[in-house]
Parts: C-alpha cells; sequence; structure tokens
C-alpha cells in the first residue's frame, strides 16, 4: 500500500506540495492543558513515567492543531536515569544529576542492556498512542546523542558551554569514550524498543553539537549517530533516522549529511535557508527551520516567515518545523497561524 503518512513520504524522499509540519517540544508549558497536566502529575519525571499521562500530553497538540506527527513525551535525561545517574528536575533551575567525573563514578552506572525495566513506562507510552493517534499522523521516538547526554551527565546539570565535558574528554579521554560507549549502547537498546513499541521515526537530538569543534566534532557527534543509525538500520530497514546536530558549522552539517546514514537533517535557526537548500538539501530531506522567536511575536512577520522557509524548500524533500524548541512564553494562537500559513494554497 503506497504510503499516507505525510511525514514518512518526505523522509522517503518524496517532495510534496505542502510538507508536513511538526513542532520541537509541541507539547509543553506554552499550552494552558499541559501546563494542568504536568500539575496533576506533580513533578516532571512522573509525568514521564506515566503512560497515560505521558500519552495525554502527547495527543493534546495533535488535538489542538492537526500537527502530521507527534513527538512521544520523555525526555532525553530519561536514558542517565535508567543507567542509574540519580536524575531530578528542580522547578525554575532544570536538571540535576549525580556527576560522573571519575573511574569509581563510572563504575555505578548499569549496563546497557539492563535499562528496559526503568523505561518500560515509556514503551508503553507508545504503545497507548500508536492506538490513539489518528491514522495521517506519524508516531516519533527519540533519544539525545551521547554528546549531549554526556554533557549533563559529566557536569551534573546544564551548562552553557559544555566545560566540563570537555575538561573530561581532554583530561581523561579513556573515561570520556567509556562513557560515550555506553551511552551509544544503551541508545542503541532504548531506540530499537521504541521502534518495537510503535514509533515509525526517531530523533537523535544533539542540541551541544555545537560546542565539538575540529575534529571532536566528526569523533564525538558524527560518529556515534552514525553508530546508532547504522545499527537500527541493520534490525529495522525501514525505520527513518532524524539527525539534528545543532549549532554546527554548514561544512559540519554537509558532512554529516553525507555520511551519518540518516534519512532527514534538522537544521536550527541560524543556519540560511537558501544555503541549506542549495547543499543539504539535494543530499537528504531537511528538517526546519523557524526561529522560534516567532511563536513568541506573531504578525506578519511570522506569516512572511512561514512563505519564505516553505518556497525556499519547495524544490526537494522537506518537514517544516523550528529550527529549536517552542519556549513556554509562546502564544498558542501563533502556532495555529503558522500551520494554517503552511496550509494555505499558494
Ligand atoms: O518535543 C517534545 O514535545 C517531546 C518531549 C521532549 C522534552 N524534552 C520534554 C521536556 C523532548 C524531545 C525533549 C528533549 C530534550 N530534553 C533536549 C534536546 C532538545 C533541546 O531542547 O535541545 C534536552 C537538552 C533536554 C533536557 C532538558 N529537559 C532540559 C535542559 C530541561 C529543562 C529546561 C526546560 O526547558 O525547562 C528539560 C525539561 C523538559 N523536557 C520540559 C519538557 C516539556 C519542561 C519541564 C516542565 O514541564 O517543567
Amino acid at each position: 500500500m503506497a504510503e499516507k503518512k505525510k511525514l514518512l513520504r518526505s523522509l522517503n524522499g518524496e517532495t510534496l506540495d505542502v510538507p508536513p509540519i511538526w513542532m520541537m517540544r509541541q507539547a509543553g508549558r506554552y499550552l494552558p492543558e499541559y501546563r494542568a497536566t504536568r500539575e496533576k502529575a506533580g513533578d516532571f519525571l512522573t509525568l514521564c513515567y506515566t503512560p497515560e499521562l505521558a500519552a495525554e500530553v502527547t495527543l493534546q497538540p495533535i488535538r489542538r492543531y492537526g500537527f502530521d506527527a507527534a513527538i512521544l513525551f520523555a525526555d532525553i535525561l530519561l536514558i542517565p536515569d535508567a543507567l542509574g545517574a540519580e536524575v531530578g528536575f528542580v522547578k525554575g533551575e532544570g536538571p540535576k544529576l549525580s556527576t560522573i567525573t571519575t573511574e569509581a563514578d563510572f563504575a555505578k552506572l548499569g549496563d546497557a542492556a539492563d535499562i528496559h525495566s526503568k523505561l518500560a513506562p515509556v514503551y508503553e507510552t507508545l504503545c497507548i498512542l500508536k492506538e490513539e493517534l489518528p491514522a495521517e499522523t506519524a508516531l516519533i521516538g527519540f533519544a539525545g546523542a551521547p554528546w549531549t547526554v554526556a554533557t549533563y551527565m559529566i557536569a551534573g546539570h546544564g551548562t552553557p558551554d559544555q566545560g566540563a565535558a570537555h575538561k573530561l574528554k581532554d583530561e581523561n579521554r579513556a573515561l570520556f569514550e567509556q562513557l560515550m560507549l555506553r551511552l551509544t549502547a544503551a541508545t542503541i537498546e532504548y531506540l530499537s524498543v521504541q521502534i518495537e513499541a510503535g514509533a515509525e521515526v526517531v530523533k537523535l537530538f544533539d542540541s551541544w553539537a555545537g560546542s565539538l569543534k575540529g575534529a571532536d566534532f566528526a569523533a564525538y557527534s558524527l560518529s556515534p549517530m552514525r553508530a546508532i543509525t547504522r545499527a537500527l538500520h541493520a534490525r529495522y530497514p525501514h525505520v527513518p533516522v532524524i539527525g539534528f546536530p545543532r549549532g554546527t558549522t554548514p561544512e559540519n552539517y554537509v558532512n554529516f549529511a553525507k555520511s551519518s546514514g540518516v534519512q532527514a537533517v534538522a537544521i536550527d535557526e541560524t543556519l540560511d535557508a537558501d544555503w541549506a537548500a542549495a547543499e543539504l538539501q539535494p543530499l537528504t530531506c531537511v528538517q526546519g527551520n523557524l526561529a522560534s522567536s516567532h511563536m513568541v511575536t506573531g504578525g506578519q512577520p511570522l506569516v512572511d516567515e512561514v512563505r519564505r522557509i516553505r518556497e525556499t524548500f519547495s524544490k526537494g524533500p522537506h518537514i517544516f518545523n523550528l529550527g529549536h524548541g517552542i519556549t513556554p512564553d509562546a502564544d498558542p494562537e501563533n502556532v495555529a497561524l503558522m500551520i494554517e500559513t503552511l496550509r494555505e494554497t499558494a
């Protein structure tokens, strides 16, 4: 049967008149219904690990806006949690984890193969979503890429420059590489079961790829994402992978598109759309890249930008998205305006 889901058609290399659209962090604090469910759950991790509530917040933006894809509600820090890294989310402060800076810290982590009992509720969320999503809506699973996850595990919290992770990489490369290998293996395990449970596409978020300079980008962003993509394709050849090496250089984006093995490259808003259409889109499907600030400011500039990005990418496979996650101060009306503008006949 010919594929009907628009997201899967774009990932298969088709150029569509109107590209599919979804939005990073589409289930989130800008939505009053998310805030209500979040309140009911108590803390953020409880929300992630309660399948009925996690499925509910995943479905909220689909009901409200009719996006072409739903992204599993979870977090990239569930893998460290499942490996035993004592993850917590402190309101207003972001994530807090026990740190990994010595061999003794690393020795306390569990094996990649042992993550599944802790993550079972996430797989259950996917099973519920598979039943409840509209027939035309694709279901996206995800994980953080090893480098980005490692930056939180090493520092114990988010950092503006990923300084602690760079320090460990430069001072104890053997330990850093052991951690990267553990995360790579755990991510393959995790995404495999997400696919078994119903994810039709998976996305790897390397949100801090931009701080890997020179040879480090190939070694610690591209190479682990390629290893994960290859392992998944060996098991599930028809499941597309979207890679997001956020903030890296145009040259690295091209190398990533050529050799990571992914079916789509997600681009952040700092990348010029004309450049990406000319240099990346001939190599792969491109996802992006409306600046998320337009979801706060709206108006004619938003309408103009949606039309410009749609037009710029109209000659090849494209998935419309923001360049990064929608922020809590966004106006839900602007999301509706973005979708309406994208879907208007030009
Ligand atoms: O996109 C979606 O709607 C799916 C769910 C999703 C979340 N986080 C939910 C979430 C996804 C795909 C993520 C990915 C994620 N998580 C990334 C990579 C993408 C990116 O944004 O760069 C990173 C770096 C994280 C780690 C993380 N999670 C941080 C640093 C924080 C705190 C900062 C913040 O935005 O509050 C989170 C919490 C988080 N993850 C929230 C949501 C909706 C907000 C928590 C809340 O409701 O209080």
